[in-house]
């Protein structure tokens, strides 16, 4: 993609397209976001959105849709066997993809399930680059362990490894000799590794993972959720690709995993999700578990209409231009957050700009989740809503034991085409007005903890007044400002 350059040098990302329909949004006064805290827990994913300005938890469903996605939902063909929607997402998954096969599922942990229950036994370890919450939760709840399998750079913040998303090669194979390769089910690449802050690997890591899996003749599963940024990146940062279009890279990386699954929220700004491959044994043998667990194989709990925005969603992910919109605003956002000095997961990598937590609030233990604290201090003093991607997140162990994350972060998405340029500059200026604030911050603590995905419902309280103080602080800088 050529990049269009500004008569007077600033470097700042170009929107390519234009805004059709709007949804109106509230910055609802500073003494309501409080209220809503305590309503929802101190859990940003237990607020109303109507309590919401920036919605940044996540590109999860959120992405903008296209007017072709739109205009596709209206010649849906209802029909619970045999529509004529899914012959076309059929398809599009084919074109794209390059995987003949395709089982529909209603999204991505759908996918995760089935591939867990026809392949993970009690004992079973799958080695993978870094864990989902979702992947790791259905690995466990069917008896599996997981290795993370990462290489040390991945979890350095400011760094300008352009691949931290790669496996370690060498761990994978002194792995499968210590556990053996009849107790690996397969092996788990995720795209554009979410949880170490949307961070891809290269396609020679994909290929070094692939020889190995053919040593010890193991299924490579890819979670293909992002793989259009993946895809995008290897192109600005892999030599060997840098003149390959977006189908090329894509199929590159699909044609190297032996089952490829997504989930269709993110990667086709759609709803729904899949598990495709080119290996009829494989599809047989998932087959019958769409039926049981989904819907019937033509429409696998989806919805028609999001079958057919699927279908079109997919094709768009050849469109660079429409890929680089998320990144490109993402990178933008990352240099100015670090140009005030907030620690940001660098490089800028995809889904979302990452603040670390661990250091913006150092003064707050693990055992507080400095990631969480830090998540509902955005909202109180913006009404922006982030994620915590910390030790909140994490489950604990077979024992009842916490786990503390490698990483304490805290995820600002950026969907794909929602946010506008001075929305952006508003989440620099109020994080980085909260990062001068820090000591403010307190932590806090578990008065509800639901035994799995606990940071879905989990419900939590500060340990002590901060957030009446920073209130207090926010005022005496802003006046009456919202
Ligand atoms: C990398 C990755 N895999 C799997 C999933 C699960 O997909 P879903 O939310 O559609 O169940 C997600 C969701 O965010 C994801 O980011």
């Amino acid at each position: 993609m050529k990049e269009i350059k500004f008569y007077h040098g600033e470097n700042i990302p170009l929107e390519l397209h234009k805004v059709r329909v709007v949804q109106k949004l509230h910055l609802v006064p500073i003494e309501r976001r409080l209220e809503a805290l305590y309503e929802g827990g101190f859990n940003t994913f237990r607020l109303n959105t109507k309590d919401v300005f920036l919605d940044m938890l996540t590109d999860s469903g959120t992405n903008a849709m296209s007017d072709n996605q739109l205009a596709a939902m209206m010649q849906a063909d209802d029909a619970y066997a045999g529509s004529q929607s899914f012959y076309r997402l059929q398809k599009a998954v084919e074109d794209v993809l390059g995987k003949k096969y395709y089982l529909p599922v209603h999204q991505g942990r759908a996918a995760e399930n089935i591939l867990s229950n026809a392949y993970v036994r009690k004992g079973n370890l799958v080695p993978m680059n870094y864990h989902f919450t979702t992947a790791m939760a259905h690995i466990t709840q069917y008896g599996g362990k997981i290795a993370e399998l990462l290489y040390d750079e991945a979890y350095v913040i400011n760094s300008s490894h352009p691949f931290k998303g790669n496996m370690n090669i060498e761990k994978l194979e002194e792995i499968i000799k210590i556990h053996g390769a009849k107790n690996i089910p397969f092996i788990r690449m995720e795209a554009s590794t979410n949880l170490i802050g949307g961070q891809p690997f290269s396609i020679q890591n994909l290929r070094d993972v692939r020889a190995i899996a053919d040593k010890y003749n193991l299924r490579l599963v890819l979670d293909a959720s992002l793989l259009g940024e993946n895809a995008y990146l290897v192109i600005q940062r892999e030599e060997e690709f840098k003149n390959s279009s977006m189908g090329e890279v894509m199929q590159t990386i699909t044609g190297l995993a032996d089952i490829v699954y997504f989930s269709a929220r993110k990667l086709s700004s759609s709803r729904g999700g899949g598990i495709c491959t080119n290996n009829f044994e494989i599809y047989r043998e998932l087959e019958a578990l769409v039926p049981l667990f989904e819907g019937f194989l033509t429409y696998g709990g989806i919805s028609v209409r999001e079958i057919e925005a699927m279908a079109v969603g997919l094709y768009e992910t050849l469109d660079e231009t429409m890929i680089s919109q998320s990144p490109s605003f993402i990178a933008y956002l990352v240099n100015a957050l670090d140009a005030h000095g907030v620690p940001m997961i660098k490089p800028a990598g995809v889904l979302g700009a990452h603040v670390d937590a661990m250091q913006v609030c150092d003064h707050i233990p693990q055992k507080e989740y400095p990631a969480g604290a830090l998540a509902a201090a955005l909202y109180l003093i913006s009404g922006i809503r982030g994620m915590e991607r910390g030790s909140i997140s994490n489950q604990r162990d077979e024992y009842g034991n916490e786990t503390y994350a490698d990483m304490e972060l805290v995820r600002l998405a950026v969907p794909r085409r929602v946010f506008t340029l001075s929305q952006i500059k508003y989440v620099e200026d109020r994080m980085s007005w909260l990062y001068d604030n820090r000591r403010l911050i307190g932590g806090l603590r578990f008065v509800y903890e639901p035994p799995v995905l606990r940071f879905f419902m989990g419900g939590l309280e500060p340990v002590s007044d901060w957030p009446e103080k920073l209130i207090a602080k926010f005022k005496e800088d802003f006046g009456d400002s919202l």
